[in-house]
């Protein structure tokens, strides 16, 4: 299993090209379900997650391929993939491969839509707590879906296709508001969808399958309103930047101190998370090119956050954001609202010297002088990438294991960081 090893100390300089967003990039290949013809994603991030959905999805019959590098391509510009369900051979998505990614159960909406049946594993309980389907659930039953629950499988059939209807959603769900979204697009009539997640990923989903055809309005706010359509084509579509990337160097950039250009992302996708580095000392500015985050000479101050669905401070940042407060001069208080238990990194960046007190759904963090290196655990995507921005100022070496969590959704995680100054390197096996 491949590590990570970190000689921290070295501050960060330069430019930092951030990738597609794995967050709609796994949607959005999922959506090529809904149509026999092709759906061309350009942008798409090199990442495991990624390859994990494309054996799921040729599962269930998606041809895939994807463009060679044009000469003078960047290393880090997006891939260019076709994907195409001529056919759906399975309807069924097996627990081998929808326990190792959680979002591959979103296959369920097309799946009943183009078949008018599935069968999908639940996908169990992960590292960041139970992360129930009850509400993804709900969406197919309101909108006309028979659905049981059969030795660990959803077994779902829409007889008469699915018929539009409302729902309103009792808490904010990206994977819900998908799910609506895939199967209201061909419903028999029209959906509203309340409380909708807002979510810059959904609002992608959404354009996507517009240009396929679909009527939807109203995406990135609360009320979604989908006129169904009789049927969805092929289209092409650029997967939107990656806001959780971007925010991770950012923080990344607030802990070493330096300057560095995350290129290509729009800071209304963070903006949340941009004002706590600045609350924290940052300086950040932003133009076409992208946005720049600088902290020089000045300490880290201490910032209270707490995470919500967006546009609040996403809680696929709030690990990072903790590694930075480790540092910071005197209490932040870190608070969790999405996930029940998304803490896994506090005991590993004890490990590196931090001092954090865990109080129900709040972390207080006191902020220390030092930090000293350590061999640590990832446990999760985030949280493991909190331990790479921790390691990045602490004194001598860290060596990250189990960086497969890493491979999940970060691309070129160490060439990213390495090119701006920091001392990082894989040691494979
Ligand atoms: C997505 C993101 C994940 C992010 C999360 C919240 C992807 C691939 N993953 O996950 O990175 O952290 O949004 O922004 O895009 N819930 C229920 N019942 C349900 C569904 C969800 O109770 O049927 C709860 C969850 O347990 C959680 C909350 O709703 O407490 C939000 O979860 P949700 O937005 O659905 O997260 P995901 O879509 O799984």
């Amino acid at each position: 299993m491949d590590r990570i090893q970190i000689r921290g100390g070295a501050k960060l300089n330069g430019t930092i090209q951030i990738s597609g967003a794995k967050n709609a990039a796994l949607p959005l290949m999922i959506a090529s379900l809904l149509t026999e013809q092709t759906l061309t994603l350009e942008n798409l991030p090199r990442l495991a997650d990624v390859n994990q959905l494309v054996r799921i999805l040729g599962n269930h019959g998606v041809d895939y391929s994807i463009d060679g590098k044009r000469r003078a391509e960047e290393a880090n510009a997006g891939q260019t993939a076709h994907l195409t369900a001529r056919s759906i051979v399975d309807t069924t998505a097996p627990y081998e491969l929808v326990s190792k990614m959680r979002a591959s159960f979103w296959v369920i909406a097309p799946l009943l839509a183009r078949m008018g049946e599935a069968r999908v594993s639940l996908p169990g309980g992960c590292a960041i707590g139970t992360r129930p389907v009850d509400l993804l659930l709900m969406v197919l039953e309101r909108l006309g879906a028979k659905v049981t629950i059969d030795a660990g499988y959803v077994v779902a059939t829409t007889p008469n296709g699915f018929i539009g209807a409302e729902v309103e959603f009792p808490k904010v769900t990206v994977g819900g508001t998908h799910t609506a979204l895939m199967a209201a697009a061909t419903a028999h009539g029209t959906s509203v969808i309340r409380n909708a997640a807002r979510e810059p990923e959904v609002k992608d989903l959404a354009d996507c399958l517009n240009k396929m055809g679909a009527r939807i309005h109203g995406a990135g706010t609360s009320t979604i309103e989908v006129t169904g359509v009789a049927r969805l084509n092929g289209a092409r579509h650029s997967v939107l930047p990656d806001r959780i990337e971007a925010g991770t160097y950012a923080t990344a950039v607030a802990m070493t101190g330096g300057d560095v250009l995350l290129e290509g992302v729009r800071p209304d996708l963070l903006q949340e998370a941009l004002d706590a580095l600045t609350a924290a000392g940052a300086t950040i500015t932003s133009d076409n090119s992208g946005v720049r985050v600088r902290r020089n000479g000045a300490g880290i101050s201490a910032v209270d956050v707490a995470t919500a669905p967006f546009p609040g401070f996403a809680t696929d940042l709030q690990a990072q954001f903790m590694a930075l407060m480790t540092r910071a001069k005197g209490v932040s208080r870190i608070k969790e609202t999405i996930f029940e238990n998304r803490f896994m990194h506090v005991q590993e960046l004890a490990r590196l010297g931090a001092h954090i007190k865990l109080e129900g759904d709040t972390a207080i963090v006191e902020g220390v002088k030092e930090l000293r290196g350590a061999p640590v655990m990832a446990t999760d995507l985030r949280a493991s990438v909190s331990l790479v921005i921790a390691a990045l100022a602490a004194e001598g070496e860290t060596t990250v294991n189990r960086v497969y969590h890493l491979d999940r959704g970060f691309e070129n995680l160490e060439q990213k960081l390495g090119a701006c100054g920091a001392d990082i390197t894989r040691i494979s096996g």
